[in-house]
């Protein structure tokens, strides 16, 4: 097979149908056509993705260890940004798997996940108790442990031929991550960004509430931050709150992200993390748009 993995596929970019990225950081996303149920093209996508997200939280770790703090634990994490930015170029550069390679296929990528989620697990108990003195807070350890189990059970299912994405699972899992993003933001944003890291402090608040699920949900966050739900239910008036607070973050974070790029916000965000929580709040949406 001579066609690119891309064909029969959509790629994101930061501005819909741009022809290129519009800076050095941006990292298009490429994900099935919406009507797509084809478990090879789902496990392609979801392992391109994914690999990449974990090269890049192993690249973070070791931005945030410094060799006087955490030598060994700096060597591993540049160890591990090495073997997944091995399997994503390998991914990217070839098509979805046959039928016939899918389960081998997944096993090449669920496999050298297992030693990161023990690494980040062992490492966050670590940081947690005092032991390792890095950078890394122990909630991004487990924030990025959660990320990779839940690429695991990912990809598990499609091994098993299923594409399918059930809402609840989706809400659950990313409504709790977009809520640790927003106080990561806040917390690595300049103190003196006074309003931004209220705003990101808002929205989390807003993303813990709706984690909680259903009407319940819906209600507290709007109790929590009615002008922070009200404000993005009004940006999008004909959605429900779920995704209306994603699309309302999916655009703080872009914007954030140009804004980091261009050095308009002060901050010690790395360039290369706002585009890659970006990138996990793209994906949110897509998967709402999918799940039932
Ligand atoms: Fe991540
Ligand atoms: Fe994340």
């Amino acid at each position: 097979m001579t066609t690119t993995s891309h064909t029969q596929m959509h790629t994101y970019m930061r501005t819909p149908d741009a022809a290129r990225p519009e800076s050095k950081y941006e990292k298009p996303v490429i994900l099935p056509e919406m009507d797509d149920k084809d478990p090879a093209r789902h496990a392609w996508a979801d392992a391109r993705f994914a690999t990449d997200i974990m090269a890049e939280h192993a690249l973070f770790f070791a931005l945030l260890m410094p060799e006087e703090l955490a030598a060994r634990e700096r060597a591993e994490a540049l160890r591990f940004n090495a073997q997944f930015t091995e399997l994503f170029n390998r991914i990217d550069g070839t098509p979805p798997p046959e039928r016939g390679d899918l389960k081998s296929f997944i096993q090449s990528v669920v496999e050298p996940i297992k030693p990161f989620i023990e690494y980040k697990a062992r490492l966050g108990d670590a940081q947690g108790s005092g032991e390792l003195r890095s950078l890394v807070w122990p909630l991004f350890f487990d924030h990025t442990r959660h990320e990779a189990e839940r690429w695991t059970r990912r990809m598990e299912n499609l091994a098993k031929g299923e594409p399918e994405l059930e809402r609840k699972e989706v809400v659950s899992f990313w409504t709790n991550i977009m809520d640790e993003h927003a106080r990561f933001v806040a917390h690595l944003l300049d103190p003196d960004e006074f309003e931004l890291i209220e705003r990101a402090l808002n929205a989390g608040t807003v993303f813990s509430e709706l984690h909680k699920g259903g009407i319940v949900g819906t209600v507290s966050a709007l109790v929590a931050e009615p002008t922070t739900v009200v404000g993005s239910l009004v940006q999008n008036p004909e959605m429900d709150a779920v995704m209306s607070a994603a699309k309302t973050i999916l655009d703080f974070k872009t914007e954030a992200a140009r804004d980091i790029e261009g050095a308009r916000i002060k901050s010690i965000i790395d360039p290369r993390l706002s585009d890659h929580v970006r990138r996990e709040a793209l994906k949110f949406i897509d998967e709402l748009k999918r799940a039932v």
